[in-house]
């Protein structure tokens, strides 16, 4: 039985990383009837529209997508494509594995973070107030946390935790500044946490000093529950503690739609060159198999990468070694 999925290639490397992960899924002989097509710069080349209608069409029937990364213009230009679709599918959730493949600088790190996904300061109500070159000149951006979100994410983190076997969830927040914008965050994660008590356990962090001890003693960590810029920019530093964005997936979970991608960007100094590392896009359809219940294609899957890269040691030149895309693909392959 097929399950109808939508394919977005991307921008830059997204072509050459999804080429690969969709030939590595065949091989793996995974259950997906993709439906291709076309979202940020590419979608702009084609036809005008960064989100064409067609797109978001598609994702609404199969509710269902592997996203290649897409490139959005820094100040001007359009609105971010990958903050829209979190939007219009109420994706609320991101989900950001980090596990250790290759050891490096920590051997066992195996730590998962959920981000809230729409609100926090990422609903962009932001006004600049321009006096000409006047230093008077004020930016002003407001940030929306709302009792039933942060309900939402918690329970999210907690279910989770449940179902995949967690001990601890550590709420992040900075609600010694900024009381009202993650206090009701904390206040709402801690509510929520007293449901799974003896099942789950909970603390709480401040994210600044959250980011020093996860550099300085990852393995105290277990899962973290982050609002949505403290959890971007941890879930950064994670796949640094795991050997870079190369190897970290990420999933945009809502109650009607899934959208699995890398966590990095569309490398437009890589593209077309044939030497991008596909992992992160294969660890995120990795995630994917899991979401449609087949966590036993996600398991081989996932040992054929580690295998690949520690037993055989092919490489990309961002781990270190010499394969390009199409030359790992077929070790893998080999492997699956
Ligand atoms: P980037 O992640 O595209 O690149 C950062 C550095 O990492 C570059 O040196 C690049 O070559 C390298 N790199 C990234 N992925 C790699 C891979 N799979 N294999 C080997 N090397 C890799 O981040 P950057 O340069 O900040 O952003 C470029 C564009 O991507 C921007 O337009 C940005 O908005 C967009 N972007 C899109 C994302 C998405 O669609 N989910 C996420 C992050 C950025
Ligand atoms: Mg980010």
């Amino acid at each position: 039985d097929k399950i109808p999925a939508t394919l977005i290639a991307g921008d830059g490397i997204g072509p050459e990383v999804t080429k690969a992960t969709v030939a590595v899924l065949d091989a793996l002989g995974a259950p997906f009837e993709w439906d291709e097509r076309k979202a940020g710069m590419s979608a702009v080349n084609d036809g005008g529209d960064p989100l064409p209608s067609a797109t978001l069409d598609s994702i609404r029937r199969t509710r269902l997508a592997l996203k290649g990364p897409l490139t959005t213009p820094v100040g001007g230009g359009f609105r971010s494509v990958n903050v829209r679709l979190r939007e219009e599918f109420k994706l609320y959730a991101n989900l950001r594995p980090a596990k250790t493949i290759i050891p490096g600088r920590y051997d066992n790190i195996d730590i998962v973070l959920v981000r809230e996904n729409i609100e926090g300061l990422y609903v962009a109500h932001e006004h600049f107030i321009p006096v000409g070159n006047d230093p008077r000149a004020v930016a002003v951006s407001t940030g929306v946390n709302t009792r039933d979100g942060c309900r939402r994410i918690a329970r999210f983190a907690f279910e989770y935790a449940v179902s995949h076997g967690r001990k601890k969830i550590t709420i992040v927040h900075k609600a010694n500044v900024l009381k009202a914008l993650t206090g009701i965050f904390l206040e709402a994660a801690r509510e929520v946490a007293t449901e799974y008590a003896g099942r789950v356990e909970v603390d709480d962090r401040i994210v600044d000093a959250c980011a020093m001890q996860l550099v300085l003693n990852p393995s105290q960590f277990d899962m973290l529950l982050c609002t949505n810029l403290f959890g971007d920019i941890l879930s950064d530093e994670l796949a640094g503690l795991v050997g870079g964005l190369g190897l970290a997936p990420g999933a945009n979970i809502g109650e009607h739609a899934a959208i699995f991608e890398a966590v990095h960007g569309s490398a437009p100094d890589i593209a077309g060159k044939g030497v991008a590392n596909p992992v992160s896009l294969m660890l995120a359809a990795g995630l994917m198999l899991e979401h449609v219940g087949r966590a036993d294609l996600a398991g081989r899957l996932r040992q054929a990468i580690s295998v690949t890269l520690l037993e055989d040691q092919v490489r990309t030149r961002d781990l270190g070694g010499t394969a390009g895309t199409d030359a790992f693909t077929a070790a893998l392959i080999r492997r699956l």
